[in-house]
């Protein structure tokens, strides 16, 4: 069977007689490695009442499924030893015994790495129906898009002029963090491992400033390139760049924890600086947050950001390997910063 449609850039996709999966073999002690998961094949599942099965074309790679590998439950419980790999995907359905959802209409949601999933309406995040490439719907309105905008703007609270600092700034979703922050006034400084993201980050995400944290004296471009402070620090990455960054707030700046991209375990806890008096002295907001807490804003969320994408505002990279056996290496490859935008696989 063969998409078509232009604007929504549909690629061809075939219907498979069989189910390959990547199962979780191994509980990682930190990073999952490509030797944590397992290919295998299954027959196709049947949809019982009110469930639908969906043929996946692109799989997700998100840093959440570092977490959802361990053994310890966060915020959502861990993957049994032997399950398909806990992912976003974006896939059409191939047949439906549930009737709000129809033959043939994409969806973006929680179907797993696999090429079939049987699931139900809590099980979907968004129906990728918006004018815009498919694979878009797992990056712009993806997990990366939506939570660039719903914490950057729920919890930020910019305002004109204030200065703004983004770690992983040129990854998904840090790279939007870093357009929308300039959408909203801001002076917008990046941080980054390799200069070829910095350059992007000047060249293609409009920021003022942007630097290579391996290399760069944190504390000194922080106080240079932020002379009267960090009004908001949006951070993904936590360890040395939150404790440097910390120290140069402004009074009153917020602090929105989205991830700890640096730190490999939390078992046992890491040791570093002690920064509660930071916070007090700074009288700081250091806010955490779970994009799936938001789930009754993901609409008006999309709603925003297709209207900025669409009038050429925002733009939204993706890096697609093709193939299902690449799942198993892929939280790795980004762990290791080689992706260069929305990390995705096409398996269709
Ligand atoms: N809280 C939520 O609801 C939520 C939702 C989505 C994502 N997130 C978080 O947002 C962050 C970014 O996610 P993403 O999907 O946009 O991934 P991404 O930024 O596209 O890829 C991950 C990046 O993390 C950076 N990184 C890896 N190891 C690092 C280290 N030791 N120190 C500093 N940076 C390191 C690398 O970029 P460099 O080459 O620049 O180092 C890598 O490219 C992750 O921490 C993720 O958990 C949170």
């Amino acid at each position: 069977m063969a998409g078509s449609g232009e604007v929504r850039n549909i690629p061809a996709y075939t219907i498979p007689s069989a189910n390959r999966q990547v199962a979780l073999v191994n509980r990682p002690g930190g990073i999952p490695q490509r030797e944590d998961f397992a290919l295998r094949k299954t027959s196709i599942p049947e949809p019982g009442p009110d469930q639908f099965l969906v043929r996946n074309i692109y799989l997700s790679v998100d840093p959440a499924q570092r977490g959802w590998a361990q053994t310890e439950a966060n915020y959502s419980n861990p993957v049994q030893i032997g399950e398909v790999m806990r992912a976003l995907a974006i896939g059409v359905v191939v047949k439906s015994r549930a009737s709000t959802i129809r033959e043939g209409e994409f969806l973006y949601g929680s179907f797993g790495w696999q090429d079939y999933a049987v699931a139900d309406s809590p099980k979907i995040l968004l129906r990728a129906e918006y004018p815009i490439p498919l694979e878009q719907h797992a990056a712009l309105l993806g997990i990366p898009g939506l939570t660039a905008y719903l914490a950057f703007t729920g919890l930020g609270h910019p305002k004109p002029s204030e200065t703004v600092l983004v770690s992983t700034a040129a990854g998904a979703v840090g790279s939007m963090v870093g357009q929308i922050a300039k959408l909203s006034g801001c002076h917008v400084i990046g941080l980054t491992g390799e200069d070829a993201k910095v350059t992007k980050c000047l060249t293609d995400f409009g920021y003022d400033r942007a630097f290579n944290y391996r290399s760069a004296d944190l504390g000194v471009v922080l106080d240079e390139s932020a002379p009267n402070g960090i009004n908001i620090f949006f951070d993904n990455t936590g360890g040395m760049i939150l404790d440097t960054a910390i120290r140069n707030m402004a009074v009153g700046g917020r602090i929105i924890q989205c991830g700890t991209a640096s730190i490999a375990a939390w078992s046992p806890p890491p040791i570093g600086p002690r920064n509660e008096r930071e916070i007090l002295t700074r009288r700081l907001i250091w806010s955490g947050f779970i994009v799936l807490d938001h789930f009754a804003r993901f609409q008006e969320a999309a709603a925003k950001l297709v209207e900025w994408y669409l009038a050429g505002k925002i733009r939204c990279e993706t890096d697609i390997a093709n193939g299902i056996e690449h799942a198993p290496g892929a939280i790795a490859a980004l762990y290791s910063g080689q992706n260069r935008g929305k990390s995705l696989i096409f398996i269709g």
